[in-house]
């Protein structure tokens, strides 16, 4: 979701700019444009398509001071004159990412004072409102800052003045900003991917907070205007691991990354036969030992997450659990529990309706939180009491892959240690647990073998219409992901249900044009499954089905095995989820969609 890149430097930034918002790229838009001191004028350049269409229209831009964008389209249609950077007056430039909530009252005031707009954005009314405080000679951070405390709603801002071509301001509230500190250089992004190419020492920008940025220096100030020190921060983010490497996609890449990426999620138990609270961070264990039920917040995929780990919750540690989708939530009239431990599910920490979710359970009483997420420094993991680092590494393909794996170990350590301190785990039982999960880099790398047989399988896809996914129990989640993954990415209609509900109501959408897509596990449910299998197949349903070894489900007219190496356990939804990852992201090749940047979607939704 929208994408900023500022830079005050000695040099030319335009490239900076541009290799920035290519970097962005990756968290969805649909136009993009940029802007430059040149020549003693704003040179502004946007463009409704590519960042590489923006590139061919900027070969003879140049400049030292510059703010450019990606933008996901909220207010206004995605057009150019939507596309931001948008001017006052040929004097401010802004950049801006979030959603100002008062901008109707704000527009009509600003246009009775005279202002002319020339697009639809909420946007536009920032410029103006800076313009209209800086005409009077008030300093660009005065204006702005005054600007800022007229805005209800989220923002992170870019603003520069051609007057002041030395200076670039920049403020947060609700939606991600950092700066990056240079040598006689400094920039400002969305996140830290975009700077990689020319520093990884940042400053991560908290909410409320102001900045003026000039080539040698810079100012940081809170919301009531105290001068304030914010730590500059090395990056762990290697330049290596956003590259795309010889992958023909992220999301290609990221499917692959995964042995490793839950490889590095377990570090902390790798060498241990047993496990402890503290994982959770220092005040985990008297938090586990004052809850009663756990309640989980989450979206999408990361909901999907949530969805599984209810089943091992429950069934391993005996403690009930309650999954719900956080933008619901948000608004919903609940009972508090105080004695909940409220569990946030997130990639990238930014999601808009999870923080909201979060806070608002705060508000109602809640204190014991946890976050599980991939990004250290993310909103989410601030505010939460207790948080589990996901190690998937930096996720770029829209379509979350790895993310969601990584979660789903995370979620089953926490199961382990609720377990355990609820007295539900001999010492026996934790070994083969931790012994599980030590084989899920090697189990999951063999399911990645599969690689060759899926893409082939997905030929039999690409001129369908609709698909079904089916799955049981703890796979009945994993069959909700397959469909969101086949949608997203393919835009196939897809739908999961959980197998037993078929005959409730979609078996009457099955027949030969219906691909039905089940997971099967060689568990307690599979009996009940292959009835609901024989369901489908007497309607003429064509079945594929992944099966674990041991399912004997036999391959014949209508009906395709797709054999999985090995039955996990518990486990198994993490394993069964990879095929069904691959399967999505064939199809989508097979019809030549934009796999990692899928139509309408973005990567970080920082806005509701
Ligand atoms: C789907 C997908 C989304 C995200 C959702 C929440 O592939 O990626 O459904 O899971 O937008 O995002 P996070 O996990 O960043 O809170």
């Amino acid at each position: 979701m929208c994408g900023i890149v500022g830079a005050v430097a000695q040099r030319n930034v335009v490239p900076i700019l541009l290799e920035g918002l290519q970097r962005l790229e990756y968290r969805g838009y649909d136009s993009a444009g940029l802007v430059v001191i040149q020549d003693g004028q704003l040179q502004r350049e946007r463009s409704t398509g590519r960042v590489a269409d923006l590139r061919l229209k900027t070969t003879d831009t140049h400049g030292t001071l510059g703010i450019a964008h990606t933008r996901w389209a909220t207010h206004g249609v995605p057009s150019e004159r939507n596309a931001h950077p948008h001017l006052s007056n040929n004097l401010i430039g802004v950049v801006h990412n979030g959603i100002i909530e008062n901008y109707e009252s704000l527009r009509n005031r600003l246009s009775a004072a005279g202002y002319v707009f020339t697009s639809d954005t909420d946007t536009e009314v920032i410029v103006h409102l800076i313009h209209s405080h800086y005409k009077n000679g008030t300093c660009l951070l005065d204006a702005t800052r005054a600007s800022l405390t007229e805005l209800i709603g989220a923002y992170a801002l870019g603003v520069i003045a051609l007057d002041n071509p030395d200076q670039l301001i920049c403020a947060r509230r609700g939606s991600p900003l950092l700066m990056g500190v240079g040598v006689g250089e400094h920039f400002i992004a969305s996140d830290v991917s975009a700077l990689l190419p020319v520093t990884n020492r940042v400053i991560y920008l908290e909410e409320g907070d102001v900045a003026e940025i000039n080539r040698d220096s810079y100012r940081i100030f809170d919301v009531s205007g105290t001068e304030l020190t914010r730590p500059v921060q090395v990056s762990k983010i290697s330049n290596e691991s956003v590259s795309l490497g010889n992958y023909r996609h992220y999301m290609q890449k990221e499917i692959h990354e995964q042995p490793q990426a839950i490889a590095d999620t377990l570090e902390s138990v790798c060498n241990s036969t047993s496990i402890i609270p503290g994982v959770f961070g220092a005040e985990a264990a008297a938090v586990f030992s004052d809850i009663n039920s756990i309640l989980i917040l989450a979206c999408g995929t990361s909901y999907h997450a949530g969805l599984v780990a209810r089943y091992w919750l429950e069934e391993i540690a005996g403690i009930p659990c309650t999954v719900e989708i956080a933008s619901e939530y948000r608004y919903r009239t609940s009972v508090p529990n105080p004695k909940a431990l409220v569990v946030v599910l997130s990639q990238s920490g930014e999601t808009a309706d999870t923080q909201a979710a979060l806070n608002f359970a705060m508000s109602m009483g809640h204190i014991h939180t946890l976050a599980i997420c991939n990004v250290a420094e993310s909103a989410l993991v601030r505010l939460a009491k207790l948080r589990f680092l996901t190690r998937a590494g930096p996720e770029i393909g829209v379509a979350s892959t790895k993310a969601f794996t990584t979660q789903l170990v995370a979620l089953f350590l926490l199961t382990l240690v609720l377990a355990k301190q609820r007295g539900r785990l001999t010492e026996e039982k934790e070994r083969q647990h931790l012994h599980d999960l030590r084989h899920l880099p090697a189990a999951s790398q063999k399911v990645l073998d599969m690689e060759p047989l899926i893409a082939k399988l997905a030929e039999q896809f690409a001129n369908k219409q609709h698909a079904l996914f089916l799955g049981r129990g703890m796979h009945y989640p994993i069959a909700l992901e397959g469909a969101l993954k086949l949608k997203e990415i393919s835009y196939i209609h897809a739908e999961a249900y959980p197998a037993g509900e078929l005959k409730h109501g979609p078996l009457a959408l099955v027949d030969k044009d219906m691909p039905v897509i089940s997971v099967a596990p060689n568990d307690v449910l599979l009996e009940k499954l292959k009835s609901n299998l024989h369901e489908v197949r007497a309607r003429g349903g064509e079945l594929f089905v992944f099966a674990d070894a041991g399912t004997h489900i036999c391959e014949e007219d209508g009906v395709h095995i797709i054999q999985m190496p090995e039955h996990a356990g518990y486990l198994s939804p993490i394993l069964h989820t990879i095929p069904l990852q691959l399967l999505a992201y064939y199809v989508a090749l097979q019809k030549g969609t934009d796999v990692d940047k899928p139509r309408n979607l973005a990567k970080s939704v920082t806005v509701e």
